[in-house]
């Protein structure tokens, strides 16, 4: 993600220093983001234009907004943090890429708090717009301010979350949607390839167009409420993770990385569906490109 999110400022002509500690990944970033470029028919000089370090108070020291994107360990974020707190300039903006993690709980018992915002990049971020802007209840309105404007300045869709939840926005909608998907499956109501099937053959065709509430709306609130009293009752509310999710993450069954998953996966089967995601992706970036004003 932080290879992606360094390629996105990069693009617009931002000046942009990436601190990776990991030798390889290090050596590989600007590789990959000028296979990115190319991929998305753009200039791939752009990726020697992102200096990479493996000095964190250089690439820190004069910055005026940094993006942490490590592991998603709040531990880890934390001293992360700690060390923006000491190294970056004080009135830099520090965000945080984390996918679910509160801002509060990074951020808890640091001074910087005021100046510390969620921003939730979705992979991979140069070809996905959203970007969940999460204040937290420090985070001062300039911060936010500056974020939204910096983040529509590379092209971005940021949304501003005014509750700093677990998950935010779009991860909760997500993984509501896939608690019941795996509750249904582990029920043997379906399988999981139909399951997939009937998600990408109904709604999931209509959302690039239809938010949820836009169509509940287009239905009528009315046969939802009829809806939702004979289904809501139905549905899995389990607190924690599914029994079956942990027994297949037990056995071994990780999906991609294992070959088998809910499915089987081979390695051509794989590549087949990470090729059809990022044409799907850049189709979709380029139907947007067109119609900007
Ligand atoms: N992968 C996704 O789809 C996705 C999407 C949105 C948000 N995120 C979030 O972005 C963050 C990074 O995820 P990722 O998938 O890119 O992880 P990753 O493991 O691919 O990358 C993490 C990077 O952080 C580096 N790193 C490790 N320890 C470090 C440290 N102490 N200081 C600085 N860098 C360090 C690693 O070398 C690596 O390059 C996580 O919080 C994740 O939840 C991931």
């Amino acid at each position: 993600m932080g290879a992606g999110i360094a390629q996105v400022f990069a693009g617009y002509g931002y000046k942009v220093t990436v601190f990776e500690p990991v030798d390889g990944a290090r050596r590989s970033l600007r590789d990959r983001v000028s296979e990115n470029l190319r991929m998305l028919g753009e200039d791939s000089s752009v990726a020697s234009d992102i200096v990479v370090t493996e000095d964190f108070a250089k690439a820190v020291s004069i910055a005026d907004y940094v993006t942490e994107a490590v592991p998603e360990k709040l531990e880890l974020k934390r001293v992360v943090f700690a060390d923006l707190e000491k190294l970056a300039p004080a009135d830099a903006i520090l965000a945080s890429n984390t996918s679910v993690i509160p801002i509060s709980r990074i951020s808890k018992g640091l001074s910087s708090a005021h100046r510390m915002v969620g921003t939730h990049w979705w992979n991979p971020p140069y070809l996905v717009p959203l970007v969940e802007v999460v204040q937290a209840e420090k985070t001062d309105d300039q911060t936010l301010a500056r974020t939204m404007a910096l983040l529509k300045s590379v092209g971005k869709e940021p949304a501003h979350v005014r509750k700093d939840v677990p998950g935010f926005v779009a991860n909760r909608l997500q993984h509501a949607l896939w608690r019941e998907a795996i509750a249904m499956v582990a029920e043997g109501i379906c399988d999981p390839a139909t399951l997939d099937s009937c998600v990408k053959n109904s709604f999931g065709l209509r959302l690039p167009v239809l938010g949820p509430l836009e169509n509940a709306d287009l239905v009528g609130l009315d046969l939802t409420l009829d809806i939702h009293k004979t289904m809501i009752p139905e549905l899995d509310r389990s607190a924690g993770p599914s029994p079956y999710l942990e027994e297949q993450v037990k056995a071994g069954h990780l999906g991609f990385k294992t070959g088998q998953g809910f499915r089987d996966w081979s390695s051509e089967e794989q590549q087949i569906l990470r090729l059809q995601l990022a044409q799907h992706l850049l189709r979709a970036k380029q139907e947007r490109d067109n119609t900007r004003p």
